[in-house]
């Protein structure tokens, strides 16, 4: 394994009834709370009733930003950067998905410098030296922003959607109450699901491919994730699966299979440019792209592909080669998506094949861990790829 560091700050109250710790984590931060939401699921389901009654429990004095919409806009973060700084905000309290969390996250930097947000942190990715502690109360498991540094937000005007990580943006506590997922709409349990699928792949599939610890913990959430999918998609209201499927998508991307490895994540850069241009949702996107940016490497590592292909999917035939396995394991994950119920063409979130050239060249190119520096015609035909269902 390659030499790493670990600290992740972030304290988990997991399960059914966790909320019941929010009082006594309140007690210890000061008494003026951002809350901060999406466009009305809390409300429906009961969560904002809950949270409402422990800031009233715990004394403080409230102040909200709603309608943080699914891609978050750097409008969003200007809003909250503005409540933050007129009242003096003491902490942020974000209940939602991934959405809510990270547009919460740059509001708790932007809040505490003179600086612009959006050019220093997510353009110049400068240096962050203060934020307004935040936690969260998850209500989507799949990004993993509840228990990770970093997030995404979006500048639909120039079609951007950028990243930007830092110690100080890790939550201090999270809520995760698998019940509170029970309401998500079905598309949104398989866009959360596939988003951490598709994080376990990110660092799975990069160097170094010798037998290490994190690639084995990587294949043990991958398996259980699908598992546990398939019966929530069965029977919606399975709080073993409801569980399985938030704990796994917090250990994604919480650090801890990234331990010794390189990381990859070329296809959160091509998804996040098919978002930038679309505003579809980001499980949607990854859905699409993450299997042919596989098939565009794998050659690279044809071993590991072929290792995948016999852990994940049970794929061992004598009839194929080792290149041939991995090829059908590629597939057979595409074909998963589609199973569940996501697109895997660019045609189906209506992305014209005309549009591939103008987005393309807006993909951050960086050095993949297997495939060298990537080019523009790499990219171009990974989504030349897109247009059509993954076949042999
Ligand atoms: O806005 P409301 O009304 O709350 O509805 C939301 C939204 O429409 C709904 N929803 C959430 N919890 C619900 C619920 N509906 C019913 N019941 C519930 N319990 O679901 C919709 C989508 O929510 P959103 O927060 O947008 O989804 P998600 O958690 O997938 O977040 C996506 C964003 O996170 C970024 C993505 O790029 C995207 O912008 N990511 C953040 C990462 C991170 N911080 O580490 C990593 C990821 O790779 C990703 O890029
Ligand atoms: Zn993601």
């Amino acid at each position: 394994m390659n030499n790493f560091v670990f600290q992740n700050p972030t304290k988990i109250y997991f399960g059914k009834g966790s909320i019941s710790n929010l009082v006594a984590e309140l007690s210890k931060v000061g008494p003026r709370v951002l809350l901060t939401y999406g466009g009305g699921s809390i409300k429906k389901n009961g969560i904002y009733n809950a949270a409402i009654s422990s800031l009233a429990k715990a004394n403080k004095t409230v102040y909200e930003l709603s309608g943080i919409m699914p891609n978050p806009r750097k409008e969003k973060v200007y809003q909250g950067i503005d409540i933050c700084k007129t009242n003096n905000v003491d902490f942020i309290l974000a209940v939602g998905g991934g959405s809510v969390i990270d547009c919460s996250k740059f509001i708790a930097a932007g809040a505490k410098t003179d600086r612009d947000f959006w050019q220093s942190f997510l353009v110049n990715q400068e240096d962050c030296y203060d934020a307004i502690p935040l936690a969260s109360i998850l209500t989507l498991a799949g990004t993993g922003s509840e228990m990770d540094a970093g997030g995404v937000i979006s500048d639909f005007e120039n079609n951007l959607k950028l990243h930007y990580g830092h110690p100080l943006l890790f939550p201090k506590f999270s809520i995760l109450d698998p019940e509170y997922t029970y309401s998500l709409p079905k598309e949104q349990l398989v866009y959360g699901s596939i988003d951490a699928i598709s994080h376990i792949l990110e660092v799975y599939f990069s160097k170094p491919d010798e037998s290490n610890l994190s690639d084995d913990l990587a294949e043990a959430i991958l398996k259980n994730l699908i598992t546990n999918l398939d019966v929530a998609l069965k029977n919606h209201d399975d709080y073993i699966a409801r569980s399985n499927l938030m704990w796994c998508s917090t250990l994604a991307i919480n650090g801890l299979i990234s331990l010794g490895k390189e990381g990859d994540w070329m296809s959160h850069e091509i998804e996040h440019a098919l978002s930038a241009f679309y505003d579809i949702p980001h499980g949607a996107g990854l859905a699409i792209v993450h299997p042919n940016y596989l098939m565009h490497v794998y050659k690279s590592a044809i071993p590991k592909f072929a290792k995948f292909a016999s852990n994940i999917f049970g794929i061992s035939s004598s009839t194929l080669d080792e290149e041939g396995r991995a090829r059908a394991g590629i597939i057979a994950l595409s074909n998963y998506f589609k199973q569940i119920g996501a697109p895997t063409t660019l045609g189906e979130v209506n992305i014209p094949s005309s549009e591939i050239q103008k987005i393309a060249k807006t993909v951050n190119l960086f050095n993949t861990s297997y495939a060298r520096k990537f080019s523009l015609k790499d990219i171009e035909s990974i989504l030349v790829k897109s247009i059509n269902h993954l076949e042999n």
